[in-house]
């Protein structure tokens, strides 16, 4: 701006002394003398130069500031989570992975029919960007005491509210406005490989790779042939529509908000909630293999150990227990 103001003074100085010299030829009285006729010239034929070079340095454009670099997609973390000994362990864990993540948002929905102290509490200490969600698993679809675990599935509604939330929040934001994102359901006890975050961040639809130890298997995974997924690696009903463990996909933000019906089915048959939610969505031709084709093993299906408290019990009934104001 500064050297646009200068430049613009100097020409209009330079065009005045022009018209002022032009003026003094047209009324000065004829001069007989040729070597002043000859310096008047030179400075013409000068100030004509100057003039130019002035008008040349004028069309070119203003120097403009360096184009920001677009931001890489957001990653959308929904993570089911639920009151019980081990879960500030948990959560402790599963985010300070995500705070080595850039460009994240953790989505953390409690089995809860309120929001939780203790989960609040760690959300703010967290350092993270996040949205606070609850919802409980209606009681007649909840794990009773000694039931296995594989009896009813976990989570479904708790991913389902963190759907909700995203279709609500982003879906009103459509077009070239709606930013690019990706939807990833991540348990609160697995363990994740950094690398995996940017695998997953460039999805277009269905991203899948390897997930290990899980299905009573060491490893399970989609089957590449020629870049497309073909069939699928796991000892136990490979004929699923996606036999694939919650932790071994991604999926597009855009396709989450393009198919507003998508869920997770709270009363879908063992092994079948990962189908429940993926069918309509996609074929198996069209997931994008990643983690090299699907050969790396980034995310593993770690459970947890319910810690015994045996030792706890008897010294309570002694009325020496654990102070319940220090929270673990
Ligand atoms: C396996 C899959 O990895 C899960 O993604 C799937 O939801 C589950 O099976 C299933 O079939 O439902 P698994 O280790 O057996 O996982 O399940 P959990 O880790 O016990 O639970 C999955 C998620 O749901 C966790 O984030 C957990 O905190 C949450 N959850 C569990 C609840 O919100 N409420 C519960 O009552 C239990
Ligand atoms: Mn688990």
């Amino acid at each position: 701006m500064r050297l646009k103001l200068k430049t613009v003074f100097v020409l209009y100085f330079t065009v005045s002394l022009l018209g002022l010299i032009y003026a003094l030829m047209q009324l000065g009285q004829r001069c007989d003398c040729t070597e002043h006729d000859a310096a008047r010239d030179r400075t013409i034929s000068r100030l004509r130069g100057e003039l130019h070079s002035l008008r040349e340095q004028m069309k070119k454009p203003e120097p403009t500031n360096p184009p920001k670099p677009a931001l890489p997609p957001t990653i959308h973390v929904i993570t089911p989570t639920y009151t019980r000994l081990v879960q500030k362990a948990e959560l402790t864990r599963l985010s300070q992975t995500l705070l080595h993540v850039r460009q994240l948002h953790w989505i953390l929905v409690e089995d809860s029919p309120h929001k939780t102290v203790l989960v609040s509490e760690f959300l703010v200490r967290s350092g993270l960007t996040y949205t606070h969600l609850h919802v409980p698993t209606p009681r007649e679809s909840k794990l009773q005491e000694g039931d296995p675990s594989w009896l009813k599935p976990r989570g479904a509604e708790q991913r389902n509210e963190g759907l909700r939330w995203l279709r609500e929040t982003a879906g009103g934001r459509q077009g070239a406005q709606l930013e690019e994102g990706v939807v990833y359901f991540a348990d609160d006890d697995n363990t994740y490989s950094l690398q995996l975050f940017e695998e997953m961040r460039g999805t277009q639809m269905v991203s899948v790779w390897p997930v290990g130890l899980v299905g009573g298997m060491r490893y399970e995974r989609p089957v590449v042939e020629q870049g497309r997924v073909v069939r699928f690696h796991t000892g136990w009903r490979p004929n699923r529509p996606f036999p694939l463990d919650m932790a071994g996909f991604a999926v597009s933000l855009r396709l989450v908000l393009a198919n507003p019906d998508a869920h997770f089915d709270g009363d879908a048959p063992m092994g079948f909630l990962e189908s429940s939610f993926l069918q309509g969505l996609v074929t198996m031709e069209e997931l994008e293999p990643k983690a090299d084709m699907c050969t790396k093993v980034l995310v593993w299906h770690t459970r947890t150990e319910k810690p015994k408290m045996k030792r706890e019990d008897a010294l309570q009934k002694q009325g020496l227990g654990s102070d319940p104001g220090v929270e673990v």
